[in-house]
């Protein structure tokens, strides 16, 4: 009895050994990025909806290391491929790990648009058809830099040949059907096959793309399938192509957003990373951008010019034009800016302000308290209710350590205070203005660090008699 089609042993394989010459960059081309995270993530990111980790396994080779780095979270397998001859050569590299397969989905780790939903349809028309090789084909305008998908017959879904760019005679240049880099394929026929492939192309490799050839001179059936939507099998070849893909994914995260309940002025001139996530009713203001892991709450509003990574925001918090937020994180009602810097390991309490020109670093600020103009605030913990006096500093740092600051509820620090740590204020205490602090303040006293005022008078008269 044959086995029924979703019992086949399904593997991904994600080609990301390549070098990318086009983009004449010290760094492989699977780590550029695009809309924040780089290409490879992407890619793995829709094959993990489709597989199980342990069934997906990355091609590197070129900077392997840095490579298996950037993703080796993400729980997939590794292949090397030493040196690199190819896609053809790659799939020769990972026929071992392969063998316990039934069917294999190849993917392109520099096409990071692709879908899972696509990737899905790839893999259940292969297995309707029983074909040997499924391509991934698409209709493109402009078909430039791509391998033209040659078809058995006009209307046939069976394929003759992939022709590289390069070796196209001019009719075959007008092509407009490419073949994506995408393909799914029978294990068993691919490597029984697959040494016939030979190198005698422009630039001497193995082309994955002749395996269409030489699988139909071997009368194993290669067909195509065009995917709806073309912009999913974009690669990423040069510095142009990737910043296009970079602004097409970008567009598509604001939409998405937008239909979330988020409102985003002016989409163009704002820089979202796919991985962002903001609450419904937040407005997002122009030229924002949110990098990284951020999490922004509901009913925020994001002015413009701020840039924020990595950070965590709560619901209701307003951040004023201008701020930089890097690892932040932001209690509801919290009232930021305008040219506020919040450092890694700032966390700001509910409804703490942090006003204009004051910077933060390590710092947790109490619920209600606020530093509100051109302060200086590292490894302190501060309590709830505290006011932080203009120009106040926490002198943290000695040349050589880093000392704590600890500011009790209630404290009021009068302006231009410097706090020479290790130093404690206690509860309820207060600091006179342009005081220099270098010991421990106990509860409710008033301390000045400062010398006492002389007054002279009539000074200037005497200055000016010359006596
Ligand atoms: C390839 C196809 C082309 C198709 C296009 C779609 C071949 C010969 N050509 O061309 O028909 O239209 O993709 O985007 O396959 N790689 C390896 N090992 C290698 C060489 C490349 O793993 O030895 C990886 C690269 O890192 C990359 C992928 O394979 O992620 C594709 O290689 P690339 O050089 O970008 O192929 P294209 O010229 O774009
Ligand atoms: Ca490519």
């Amino acid at each position: 009895m044959s086995k029924p089609e979703t019992s086949r042993r399904t593997a991904i394989a994600i080609m990301a050994a390549g070098k990318g010459t086009r983009l004449k960059s010290k760094h492989p081309k699977v780590l550029h990025e695009v809309g924040g995270k780089p290409l490879l993530a992407h890619v793995i990111a829709s094959a993990r909806k489709v597989a199980a980790a342990a069934d997906i396994y990355a091609i590197i080779g070129h900077e392997a290391d840095a490579v298996q780095r950037a993703v080796e979270g993400t729980g997939i397998r590794f292949v090397r491929q030493e040196p690199q001859r190819g896609t053809g050569h790659a799939l020769m590299c990972a026929a071992k790990p392969l063998a316990g397969y039934d069917q294999v989905i190849i993917l392109s780790g520099d096409a990071p648009l692709i879908s899972s939903t696509t990737i899905e349809r790839l893999r259940d028309f292969h297995q309707r058809s029983r074909s040997a090789m499924t391509l991934l084909s698409a209709h493109l305008e402009n078909p430039t830099g791509y391998g033209r998908v040659i078809r058995a017959g006009a209307k046939s879904h069976e394929v003759k040949e992939i022709v590289e760019e390069k070796p196209c005679t001019p009719a075959q240049r007008k092509i407009r059907e490419i073949n994506s880099g995408f393909y799914a394929l029978s294990v068993k026929d691919l490597f029984d096959h697959i040494e016939k492939l030979k190198t005698d192309n422009p630039h001497g490799e193995y082309y994955l793309t002749d395996m269409a050839a030489v699988l139909r001179r071997a009368k194993k059936p290669v067909v195509a399938i065009q995917t709806d939507n073309a912009w999913e099998i974009l690669g990423s070849n040069t510095r142009a192509e990737l910043v296009e893909l970079d602004q097409k994914m970008r567009a598509d995260k604001c939409r998405k957003l937008m239909d979330e309940g988020v409102t985003i002025f002016n989409p163009a001139s704002c820089v979202i990373d796919s991985d962002v996530e903001i609450g419904a009713d937040t407005t997002i203001e122009p030229f924002v951008q949110l990098l990284g892991k951020t999490r922004i709450g509901a009913d925020c509003r994001i002015r413009s010019y701020s840039v924020v990574q990595n950070s965590q925001i709560g619901d209701g918090v307003t951040i004023r034009p201008g701020c930089v937020l890097d690892g932040a994180r932001v209690g509801a009602g919290a009232l930021l800016g305008p040219y506020s810097h919040l450092r890694p390991g700032s966390e700001i309490g509910e409804g703490a302000h942090v006003g204009n020109f004051v910077e933060t670093k390590k710092v947790k600020l109490g619920k209600g308290s606020k530093a509100n103009h051109l302060t200086y605030l590292g490894d302190a913990e501060i309590g709830e209710g505290v006011n932080i006096g203009a120009g106040t500093i926490t002198c943290n740092y000695d040349g050589v350590h880093k000392h704590t600051t600890v500011i009790e509820d209630g404290v009021f620090v009068g302006s231009d205070s410097t706090l020479v740590a290790p130093v404690k204020l206690g509860k309820g205490a207060y600091v006179g203005a342009a005081s220099c602090i270098t010991e421990d303040v106990p509860a409710e006293s008033l301390a000045i660090g400062r010398s006492k005022q002389i007054v002279k008078e009539g000074w200037v008269a005497k200055k000016r008699s010359g006596r």
